[in-house]
């Protein structure tokens, strides 16, 4: 979501108000979510609001039609929608305390239920299935609660109050209407930054959100919050102990903000995906470490009896459901097949009231996904879909929803939905397992506990981007590039590949390593680049010493080997040009890291030749056509 807040000093010389300001913001920051918009200003005494499902532009002709008065203050929203619908109600802001007091929200809240149940007890009604009107209702009821404290503290205390109770991550920002020349902005595990101005301050998702007014800005840290007013801007923490943010100085063009100063929105993507997968894994554990995924809406009887599982999907998404297909199979000993989408109804497969339809799709609009869910509902199949956006067309007409929480992904090349379907695919095994009372149950916990550990993981990778770009810029003459890999390696070298096709136009395969002595190996002549993803060495059977030889295989034949390996593997040093170390972790998640120099390696050799990453030729983000 993108988030804006605004006050300043009445000023005749200024020629903005706070509308215009935010919603200038808002057009800026539309990128992170259009699914809703939504403004609140203060005026007269009260709170005005406005809000409309959909792009920015439909708010814009809805205040073109009915305009909101002038105003010093406001706040402004743009949503991607998580819990509840993109529809006009669950659209930000949410009012409480009888109207005076207005919030938007970006982010989860993981004890929102919890919360919810306890504000009903005490009387408190709710219009919207948001977990944001419950933080609204909770922020309005600690408003009332610090009536005793002076007048200017006590949307900032009530704020801090309210904090202190939920969990999960949010940036939220709230306006009252007894506090016109204030806007209180509380920020855990989501971004915050603080714009500081002459007699105006702003707050922004990111810079962009104010990048045309001023280039002073503050980062906020964890779990802080901070109260601006046009003259002040003062940070605490969640119990009101000071707190410091660090200013630092906007050296980016407008543009450039937008994609928090990377050069592409693939790069920025490609970033983000230690929070994609945080964020897909946020709230799916109970206290006791026992899978919750609610939101599933199958009868877990009805999943009991599931006996086979076909994941349908295109592109990216159906590399995804080739790591689901070895996850599943493992976890849940149910029979997993994986088949693209358009070839699936085309065939007669046979599915009836025991199979489970497993789509993946980014969009949720791709035509050729959307069709085979329908033609197998008719058929009688029970339909599951793994999906980044919230409303859309797929999960809608599915029988059931898993969201993936990657926000939204503007570069047409996908990255980081890949890395969050990847992980909600394992959620699923994982819960499936759970549900059927599989062997390892014991596993399941440690499992969920690797997982949890991946996000720094890939931030490690991350921070090691520097060698694979120097070597994708050393090969963007490159004419043929070609990636192997076995077990769950075998999907993320498909992966590789399909990124180096899709960025660069360089003619690049992926291969089973197993395969290689069957045909492809024919292809290996002196100087041919090979990408080999190797499994950990304290993977499973033999895996790690077959892969091994299939290097020396190629190697022997001139190929020029880089190698994707664990940290530690020292024995592929020898057989390999470069090696690319990433940590340790189980076989079957490794593609959550195992991906991402690939994933850089394609967009860094397209960049060195001067293609634009995020649009590349022929392609379209979501195909909607059959
Ligand atoms: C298009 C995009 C791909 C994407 C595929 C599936 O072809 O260019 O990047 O993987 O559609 O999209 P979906 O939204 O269904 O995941």
């Amino acid at each position: 979501c993108g988030i804006v807040g605004y006050v300043s000093r009445a000023d005749q010389t200024r020629d903005h108000g706070a509308l215009d300001v935010v919603l200038e913001g808002l057009r800026r920051l539309e990128y992170r979510g259009y699914d809703s918009a939504g403004v609140a200003v203060l005026s007269n005494g009260g709170v005005v609001s406005a809000k409309k499902a959909g792009k920015l532009s439909n708010l814009l002709a809805e205040l073109e039609e009915h305009p909101l008065p002038a105003a010093q203050t406001g706040i402004g929203h743009t949503r991607w929608a998580t819990h509840g619908g993109p529809t006009d109600v669950n659209a930000h802001p949410h009012l409480a305390d009888e109207g005076k007091l207005a919030l938007i929200h970006n982010g989860i809240i993981e004890n929102f239920s919890e919360l919810k149940t306890k504000l009903l007890e005490q009387g408190v009604s709710f219009l919207s299935s948001t977990d944001t009107e419950v933080a609204a209702a909770l922020l309005g009821e600690e408003y009332r609660a610090a009536s005793d404290l002076p007048q200017a503290d006590r949307l900032t205390v009530a704020m801090q109050r309210a904090c202190q109770q939920l969990e999960g991550a949010f940036t939220l920002l709230a306006v009252h209407a007894e506090q016109p020349d204030v806007v209180v902005a509380a920020r855990r595990n989501s971004p915050l930054v603080v714009g500081l101005g002459e007699g105006e301050n702003f707050l922004g998702s990111d810079v962009s959100g104010f990048i045309d007014y001023t280039r002073r800005a503050v980062e906020l840290g964890q779990d802080q919050i901070v109260t601006i007013t046009p003259e002040t801007v003062v940070i605490t923490d969640f119990f009101g102990a000071p707190a410091q943010g660090k200013e630092y100085e906007v050296n980016w063009d407008a543009a450039a903000a937008e994609k928090d100063g990377y050069p592409s929105f693939m790069e920025k993507e490609i970033h983000e995906q230690p929070r994609a997968v945080s964020e897909t894994l946020l709230g799916r554990t109970d206290a006791a470490g026992k899978l919750i995924l609610d939101e599933l809406r199958i009868d877990p009887e009805q999943l009991k009896q599931v006996n086979k599982i076909i994941v349908l999907a295109c592109g990216t998404s159906a590399y995804a459901g080739q790591v689901a297909k070895y996850a599943i199979e493992h976890w849940c000993r149910i029979p997993t097949e994986v088949e693209l989408s358009h070839e699936f109804r085309y065939r007669d497969p046979i599915v009836d009231g025991n199979t489970l339809i497993i789509s993946i799709s980014q969009s949720g609009e791709t035509m050729d996904t959307l069709m085979a869910v329908r033609y197998a509902r008719e058929q009688g199949a029970k339909t599951l879909a793994i999906c980044n956006t919230n409303g859309s067309t797929i999960p809608r007409e599915s029988d059931a929803v898993l969201y993936t929480h990657a926000g939204p992904e503007i570069a047409v090349a996908s990255t980081k939905a890949f890395l969050a379907q990847i992980t909600a695919a394992y959620l699923l095994g994982l819960y499936l397992a759970q549900l059927r009372g599989n062997k390892f149950q014991g596993e399941i916990k440690d499992l969920l506990a690797d997982l949890h550990k991946t996000p720094e993981k890939i931030q490690t990778v991350l921070d090691n981007e520097a060698q694979i770009r120097d070597l994708a810029v050393a090969m963007k003459d490159a004419k043929s590039v070609l990636f192997l890999g076995r077990h769950v390696g075998f999907p993320v070298a498909m992966e590789g590949a399909l990124k180096l096709k899709e960025l660069a136009y360089i003619h690049a395969e992926g291969f089973a390593a197993g395969e290689l002595k069957h045909g492809p190996i024919a292809l290996i002549e002196d100087g041919q680049p090979v990408f080999v993803v190797v499994p950990s060495p304290n993977g499973r059977d033999s895996l790690h010493a077959k892969v091994v030889s299939n290097i020396q295989e190629i190697r022997a034949r001139g190929a020029k080997t880089i190698v994707i390996a664990e940290e530690g593997d020292e024995a592929v040093r020898e057989f390999a040009e470069h090696v690319f170390y990433i940590p340790a972790t189980p076989t079957l998640l490794a593609p959550l890291l195992t991906t991402v120099p690939l994933q850089i390696f394609a967009c860094a050799l397209a960049s060195a030749k001067g293609y634009d990453v995020d649009q590349p030729r022929n392609l379209a983000k979501s195909v909607t056509v059959e």
